[in-house]
């Protein structure tokens, strides 16, 4: 489908979102405890949700009775912007968790006033096209027509995508990790993959619930990967149909979930298109991904 964006405070935002992402910017008023599942779209944010949701609550339920196996992760750390046409509810529980796609520079200034935490996670910009090119041509907005790849391709490569461009997203976050790294945690899909038991417990010492040599002894990290994984999530009855906020069927959220699917999908000429421009845009910034 062809995005209906508007380009709103530098960032290509979702015509469905400007409201309440001005309201989210204006109004919200974080608490020193609250969390952000920051994310570029398509990167991992319902993966990092779950982890997330399961690290900070593992005092509360037992991984045989988990809410993550009977809810889907974006109902238990809702989307904070639409919080604001009241389609999802502020959770009551604390530390309250709550997702973004909004850029950093956008955030509103209470949650940097304030104790609360960021973790942020993005995915390398090949295998986020690919994710995002299948996702959005699924949940096709009608009337709008479906997007070849060469013509979405082209269009991601200017930057315009839902909260891109995606170069200033993942920057914006990247800079704020460097020069608060108490306050932004930056997080990358492939790294996740790569050794999931590492980047658990730093999402967890980051968050201040870091795991005892008890936990450890008995396999608590191992578990809530499990819980976690692709696999166990994409085969729950509760995250094969239904909507949620909205338009998104919950299926959609779980297609591959693998790296480099990009392979599958680019030409020589995207491959080299997309290398030069990351060059570009990343250059001296400290900040590359696994291709
Ligand atoms: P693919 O389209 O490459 O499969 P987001 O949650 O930000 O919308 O990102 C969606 C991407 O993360 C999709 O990638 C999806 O399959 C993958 N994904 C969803 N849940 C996952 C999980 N538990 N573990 C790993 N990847 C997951």
């Amino acid at each position: 489908a062809i995005p209906d964006l508007y380009l709103f405070q530098q960032f290509w935002c979702p015509s469905t979102l400007i409201k309440e992402v001005n309201n989210f910017q204006k109004q919200f008023q974080a608490k020193d405890s609250d969390i952000f599942v920051a994310s570029f779209p398509k990167s991992g944010t319902t993966w990092l949700k779950a982890i997330a949701f399961a690290i900070v609550n593992r005092q509360c339920f037992s991984i045989h009775n988990h809410p993550l196996l009977t809810s889907n992760p974006h109902q238990l750390v809702p989307p904070v912007e639409p919080v604001y046409r009241g389609d999802v509810d502020f959770p009551t529980i604390e530390p309250r968790l709550f997702g973004t796609h909004t850029p950093f520079p956008s955030l509103p200034n209470s949650i940097m006033e304030c104790n609360s935490k960021i973790i942020y996670i993005c995915r390398n910009p090949f295998d986020t096209f690919v994710s995002s090119w299948i996702y959005y041509d699924k949940i096709k907005r009608e009337p709008l027509t479906t997007l070849k790849i060469e013509e979405a391709f082209e269009m991601y490569c200017d930057g315009i995508i839902e909260f891109g461009p995606w170069w200033s997203h993942m920057l914006g976050y990247w800079k704020e990790s460097l020069a608060k790294p108490d306050k932004v945690l930056f997080l990358k899909y492939e790294d996740l993959k790569d050794d999931a038991n590492f980047q658990v417990k730093r999402i967890a010492e980051f968050l201040g619930f870091p795991f005892t040599q008890e936990e450890e002894n008995n396999q608590v990290i191992e578990s809530i990967i499990k819980l976690c994984s692709f696999e166990e999530m994409k085969n729950l009855e509760v995250n094969k149909s239904g909507i949620i906020h909205r338009f998104a069927d919950k299926k959609y959220y779980f297609r591959k979930g693998e790296t480099r699917d990009w392979l599958n999908y680019f030409s020589p000429s995207m491959t080299e298109k997309l290398t030069k421009i990351m060059e570009e845009k990343f250059g001296e910034s400290g900040l590359s991904f696994m291709i």
